[in-house]
């Protein structure tokens, strides 16, 4: 009897064993809270918070050392001179060398300047009857990801001023057919970003250096006020380094944490808003995945969760704000 009740016991031992390992093999180190868990741990701290200089400081000295955000944050005539090797970051050994074509594309220095307050903006769907938009406009910076709408319909929700907005190759092929066809659409489309810096990652992957290419020509072509900025992949390496070292697991950070990552180098004040990578909102009820439309990400690609409780660890500290939930309006108190 006590025989078998050892067996059945130790076999036990041994499954857990293997489930622990394996555990930690899909999630090292540590377990991601559950997306209640955030929510309860969210709605426990409140709308407290108060502004750290420390961590301010700390972070801008930490970013600055690994990072140099405001000099390398996109490729500029200074930092990728003709003959310069760029090594794409988002493939195995695969680079390109910069010619008399791409230096003469390029920016001549960094167009960044050191700022006050900056509004990094992304695109999840705990935007959705935010009212953040008049909060989001107050900024003297306001950066977008992956040219999410501005439309009438959701001005109260996100604002409508952009100072800086990403946009991902895959974009250019998906929507406005590789501006092989009309740029027309492409161009009208921009223009809802006034006379901002486009941001595009033109050498992380190989596919995506052509379309790149393709919109810097459609907007230098075209009577508008955009500049385009090249990412320097060595700065998106160096903000993955640097991120992968506090416990970001993922293959590819989301273009939101590059945008914090600038932005902690270089703004004083950081308030992140439209960062909520989980299935339910505040109010427990299942929201939307982004504030425009519900497409999922592929899964293992980047690791939202643990990006937002990096963003939540900050946010705690003081270092900068996350906004999650509404943004009352200022002017009627409360
Ligand atoms: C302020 O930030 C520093 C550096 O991150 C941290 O050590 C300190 O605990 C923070 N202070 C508060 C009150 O959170
Ligand atoms: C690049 O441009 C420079 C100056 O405009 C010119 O002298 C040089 O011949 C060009 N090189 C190539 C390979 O076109
Ligand atoms: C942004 O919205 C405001 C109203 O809040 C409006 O006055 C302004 O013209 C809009 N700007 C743009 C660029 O659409
Ligand atoms: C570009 O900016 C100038 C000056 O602010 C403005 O007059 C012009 O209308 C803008 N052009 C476009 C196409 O937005």
């Amino acid at each position: 009897m006590l025989v078998r009740c050892c067996r059945v016991k130790l076999s036990v031992w041994a499954a857990l064993c293997v489930l622990v390992l394996g555990w930690f093999y899909v999630f090292p180190a540590y377990r991601l809270p559950s997306d209640k868990e955030i929510v309860e741990e969210v709605l426990g701290l409140g709308e407290a918070w108060k502004k750290n200089q420390t961590g301010i400081d700390l972070y801008r000295n930490l970013l600055t050392e690994c990072c140099n955000p405001r000099w390398m944050f996109s490729v500029t005539k200074e930092n990728a001179p003709i003959g310069k090797v760029l090594w794409y970051d988002g493939e195995y050994y695969y680079s390109h060398t910069v010619n008399n074509e791409t230096y003469s594309i390029f920016v001549q220095t960094t167009p960044l300047k050191p700022l006050k307050k900056c509004a990094v903006v992304g695109n999840g769907g705990i935007l959705r009857h935010s009212k953040c938009g008049r909060d989001i406009d107050q900024a003297d910076f306001v950066m977008r990801c992956n040219l999410p709408p501005l439309t009438k319909e959701y001005l109260a929700d996100v604002g409508n001023k952009t100072h800086l907005v990403t946009a991902n190759p895959s974009i250019i092929e998906k929507r406005f057919q590789g501006l092989f066809w009309s740029r027309k659409a492409f161009v009208d489309y921009l223009k809802a970003y006034g006379s901002s810096f486009i941001y595009m990652p033109a050498f992380s992957m190989r596919p995506g250096t052509d379309p790149s290419l393709r919109a810097y020509y459609a907007i230098t072509d075209s009577p508008s006020n955009l500049t385009m900025l090249f990412a320097n992949p060595d700065f998106l390496r160096n903000v993955g380094k640097f991120w992968k070292a506090r416990g970001v697991h993922a293959m590819r950070l989301s273009t939101g944490l590059f945008l914090v990552s600038l932005a902690l180098g270089m703004c004083d004040e950081v308030t992140v808003y439209g960062f909520w990578p989980f299935s339910i909102g505040l109010d427990g009820q299942p929201i939307s995945h982004h504030y425009y439309d519900n497409i999922l990400p592929g899964k293992w690609f980047h690791a939202m969760p643990e990006e937002f409780v990096q963003l939540w660890h900050l946010h705690k500290s003081g270092t900068l704000r996350v906004k999650v939930g509404s943004c009352r309006p200022q002017s009627e108190g409360n």
